[in-house]
């Protein structure tokens, strides 16, 4: 009998790469994939630890699969990610019947730890070493590169593909766990990169989202010469059959001239920045550590909009970080308000155990006033998001489309499916699509079902602060 297992994945783009690097691992294992998980023989959860709501979900996930485990010992139950680098006993008191506990760093030997529970009946444990008390290299070489040849199956979408360039993070801002439970910053070889680009053109990829961290911070040395983001971008766009290039997540500080110039002559690149403010407070952005001042990011998105001013720029803040007065919140929004983001993340600041705020900062900004604070910044956020998408209005814009939209309703995921594959839409009939531009605006249009992983051109009729409404002019073949 062929094996199955179920992988849920909560948190960033990078957990969404681990989680398709795991699924090609089992699926050349032999395994199948199912997306119901009381069809599963192994049931995988990678996991995120940035904020508290989410490590609360996979906990109460968790207890209900306890009774399952009772009745079907046989059937094995894995926490992957970043929880497991970070709480790894706590998991295992909080829900002892738990098989393996991965860390992000050792995803690559999953299909072994497997086959080892499953020959000792001892739950498996493969974590890195934490980055207190041993030397940095030391964690660093803890935390393994794996980067597998990539399998299309496992992928949701052929057409579009995440590629690593670099892993953890070195800048320690206070609130964050990611240096920790991802480990120290560490860029991939140039060569390695291109090479795994032009596979993925070769299965079918047009759009290529490079990730990192930090991953404007992307240096390698190959021949006593310096490697920059820059540098990589002009590399990976000469792999043919590549039509878009996105790069995320930048850091302020290293968004230098070279790379706002390279994505300015690369036509490939996208004209599309996500470098996030967290504040527009000096007082909260010090006690962050983010590394700069409100001043200097205002510069920085000068320089932007000098060498790209048909860039779309957007953000992440944090609100309710310690200490943060409403003055503070006032300059977050004045910051918003001048710099016209197309979309912001808001989040509620959440302490982090593990963290420089949770042990210098009380967490004193009360949840009610966290909650109104995120609502306005959202609703100041929404109204300028609308009204620049209203100039789109009456223009053709180029997507590149990805699928059934959700209103569209039911996309079935048949029973052992790699990907959400059979479209609830006869041959020819119109359903509703959504793709996007190459500023990562959604469009939503109608079309056919044949046309998922083609570029078409939309003529915009009506927005919304996140969508934009139309028709399809032409569809590429
Ligand atoms: N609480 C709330 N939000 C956080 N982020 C990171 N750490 C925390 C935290 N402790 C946010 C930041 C980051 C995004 C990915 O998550 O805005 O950019
Ligand atoms: Fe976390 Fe700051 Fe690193 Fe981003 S740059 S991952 S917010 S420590």
């Amino acid at each position: 009998m062929t094996k199955r297992f179920f992988l849920e994945t909560v948190g960033c783009q990078m957990n969404v790469l681990d989680s398709e690097l795991v699924a090609a691992a089992l699926l050349r294992a032999g395994y199948r994939r199912t997306f119901e998980r009381r069809h599963a023989d192994v049931i995988l959860f990678n996991t995120c630890s940035v904020r508290q709501h989410a490590e609360d979900k996979i906990y109460s996930a968790l207890g209900r699969l306890k009774h399952i485990k009772e009745q079907r010992p046989d059937k094995l139950i894995g926490v992957l990610g970043c929880m497991a680098q970070k709480d790894r006993e706590a998991i295992l008191r909080r829900a002892p019947h738990v098989d393996l506990i991965v860390g992000p760093g050792q995803i690559g030997h999953l299909v072994a730890l497997i086959e080892e529970r499953e020959r000792t009946s001892e739950p498996q444990i493969a974590v890195a070493l934490p980055r207190r008390g041993h030397r940095r290299d030391t964690v660093a070489q803890s935390f393994a590169l794996y980067d597998p040849d990539r399998l299309t199956a496992a992928r949701a979408q052929r057409h579009r593909a995440m590629v690593r360039i670099m892993l953890g993070c070195d800048k320690f801002c206070t609130y964050c766990i990611v240096p920790s439970v991802r480990g120290p910053e560490q860029s991939r070889p140039a060569a390695e990169i291109t090479a795994e680009v032009r596979a993925l053109a070769d299965q079918g990829c047009r759009e290529i989202t490079l990730l990192g961290q930090t991953v404007n911070s992307y240096r390698t040395a190959e021949n006593g010469r310096q490697v920059r983001l820059s540098d990589l971008l002009e590399r990976v766009a000469e792999a043919e059959g590549i039509r878009r290039i996105r790069f995320v997540t930048n850091y302020p500080r290293d968004m230098t001239p070279d790379l706002l110039q390279a994505v300015r002559d690369l036509p490939k690149v996208c004209p599309y920045l996500h470098v996030p403010a967290q504040s527009g407070s000096n007082a909260v952005l010090k006690r962050m550590k983010r590394g700069y001042t409100v001043e200097q990011y205002r510069e920085m998105l000068a320089a932007v909009r000098e060498t790209l001013p048909a860039a779309a720029v957007t953000s992440d803040f944090i609100v309710g970080f310690c200490g943060e007065t409403e003055e503070d919140f006032e300059a977050t929004l004045r910051l918003t308000e001048d710099a016209r983001f197309k979309n912001s993340f808001i989040f509620k600041y959440s302490p982090r155990p593990g963290t420089k705020a949770h042990e210098l900062f009380p967490d004193d900004v009360p949840e009610a006033v966290k909650r109104r604070r995120n609502h306005e910044l959202l609703g100041l956020q929404n109204r300028i998001s609308e009204e620049d998408n209203r100039r789109f209005i009456g223009e053709t814009v180029e997507v590149l489309i990805d699928g059934p939209s959700k209103a569209a309703g039911r996309t079935t995921f048949a029973e052992g499916d790699a990907e959400p594959s059979a479209v609830s839409a006869a041959n020819g009939e119109k359903l509703q699509l959504t793709g996007r531009t190459p500023c990562d605006r959604i469009v939503v249009f109608h079309g056919e079902a044949k046309w998922i992983g083609r570029f078409a051109r939309v003529q915009v009729e009506r927005v919304t602060a996140v969508t934009l409404f139309g028709t399809a002019v032409s569809v590429e073949s």
